[in-house]
């Protein structure tokens, strides 16, 4: 709004925000009948929160049936969502980014929001030239986001702006009325209306509420960036996760130049989607098929197993590594086995030592474990790979490759070129359960040339055990 209306009676929308010096019987913007309401302004912050509390009066008084919502939306001149050029972005926010929605992307600082921002914003205009969209940066100068925009190949047609203190960035948003516009960072933003300093709880949570009520009452899409902390908290105020429409995060894995992508909450589509991103030299790409990286230094042999695993709705096949050695004398007391757990839980390995002691009759009471569990998640809770951990520390404690455990009718020599990979639940009374969402977990083992192995059971593996004089 521009400020020269402060101080005047101006009319708005009550159903799409839009402006008017007159009264007009039919929205131009979104083609409603009557909906325009006077306001009487004397800054533009006033008129924000008038024009937001026109549409709660409006939507709060009126009842309407799904059928006639769903009418309106059809009849509405408003663009509803915007979609990236992408299709993996837009399978992930499904459809694109909601018109009107308030997201909050929150990451560690150094992993590539920033980055992360501009990409999106460039996968949107690719779509659609027509969007007006803008990014204000309050941690870096103007001059080097222009220079990073380059490298990031974003069109030369995206406005930015940089400025720390709340009533300009408000100002620069309502004058320049984006369609999307991101916000760099919530932390270093601040209002000097508000009696506490830059990323404290109060600021940060009440401008929030802020940007929440500008990008109800005009439509604008607004994503926040915030910094969270190594323990996972969004620096001082959880408080926002509830505030916005949506929560998306950027975590590193174990490697590096990994990270993925996903949403805790979104109130316009699925939270099951993951994407795994790559940063390299331009940007972050979406890696496709997360087994792919893991593939590049496959390895085989004892103790190695690999089992597809599922991290959200994302299948990939990973690597399972188990050591498992004898305790040496004296070196523990009362010769207990130490256990070392990477990528799973303590407990979960103590668990799946238990099942194989009680079902398999092996003791491994002096025996150390050590497992490492490697793919693109950090901290893998999928009970499905309960087998193929299990797998791996018997390979280790006999000795010689899965193939071999499982009886496997291939020689050592075809053992060799063969790539096997698993998946299965156990449970607590001895037996193995098919894993969950089986069809994709085959679907990716065949993709990649990998054998998926089913029909193992404890009888299977006692037998075969037996056999092999264990
Ligand atoms: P950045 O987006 O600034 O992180 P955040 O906003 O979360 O603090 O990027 C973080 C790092 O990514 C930066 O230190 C350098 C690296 N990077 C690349 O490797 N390639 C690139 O193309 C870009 C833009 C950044
Ligand atoms: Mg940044």
């Amino acid at each position: 709004m521009a400020k020269n209306k402060a101080g005047k009676k101006m009319w708005v929308c009550s159903d799409c925000g839009q402006e008017s010096g007159q009264w007009l019987g039919k929205c131009q913007n979104c083609g409603g009948w009557n909906t325009f309401k006077e306001i009487r302004v004397e800054n533009e912050t006033e008129a924000v929160l008038q024009k937001h509390s026109i549409n709660l009066e409006k939507n709060s008084l009126k009842t309407k049936t799904i059928a006639g919502v769903l009418e309106e939306i059809k009849g509405s001149k408003i663009q509803q969502i915007y979609p990236f050029s992408v299709k993996p972005l837009n399978d992930f926010f499904t459809k694109g980014i909601t018109a009107g929605s308030l997201t909050l992307l929150a990451g560690e600082p150094g992993l590539g929001k920033s980055t992360l921002c501009l990409q999106l914003l460039r996968a949107l205009f690719s779509q659609d030239k027509n969007l007006n969209l803008l990014y204000i940066t309050a941690e870096e100068s103007i001059h080097e986001l222009a220079r990073r925009s380059v490298r990031l190949m974003v069109p030369q047609e995206l406005f930015l702006a940089q400025a720390n203190d709340f009533e300009q960035i408000e100002q620069i948003i309502l004058e320049n009325k984006p369609n999307v516009v991101v916000i760099d960072s919530i932390q270093t933003i601040f209002s000097a209306k508000i009696d506490s300093s830059p990323g404290s709880v109060s600021q940060v949570s009440t401008l929030a509420s802020r940007f929440l009520a500008i990008s109800k009452a005009h439509n604008f899409s607004i994503i926040i960036v915030g910094h969270v902390t190594k323990e996972g908290q969004i620096a001082g105020p959880k408080t926002l996760e509830h505030l916005v429409d949506s929560v998306l995060l950027l975590e590193g894995g174990e490697n590096p130049q990994y990270r993925t992508l996903s949403f805790s909450k979104h109130r316009f589509g699925s939270t099951n989607g993951l994407l795994l991103l790559k940063m390299e030299e331009n940007g972050l790409q979406i890696v496709t098929d997360p087994s792919l990286a893991l593939l590049e230094n496959i390895e085989r042999g004892v103790g190695v197993v690999y089992g597809v695993g599922m991290n959200k709705d994302l299948a990939s096949i990973v690597e399972i590594q188990a050591l498992a050695t004898s305790v040496k004398d004296g070196e523990f007391k009362k010769g207990f086995g130490q256990r070392q757990a990477l990528g799973i839980s303590g407990a979960k390995l103590n668990t799946i030592i238990a099942i194989i002691e009680k079902y398999l009759n092996i003791s491994l009471t002096s025996t150390d474990i050590f497992l490492q569990i490697s793919g693109f998640s950090k901290n893998i809770t999928d009970s499905s790979l309960d087998l193929p951990i299990m797998l791996a520390i018997l390979s280790s404690s006999f000795n010689m490759p899965v193939e071999q455990i499982l009886g496997s009718k291939n020689n050592k020599k075809n053992t060799e070129n063969i790539k096997n990979c698993y998946a299965g639940r156990l449970t607590l009374s001895g037996s193995v359960r098919q894993s969950t969402q089986e069809n994709v977990r085959q679907d990716i083992a065949k993709k990649l040339g990998f054998n998926f192995n089913d029909g193992i059971s404890f009888g299977k593996i006692k037998e075969n055990i037996k056999i092999i004089g264990a």
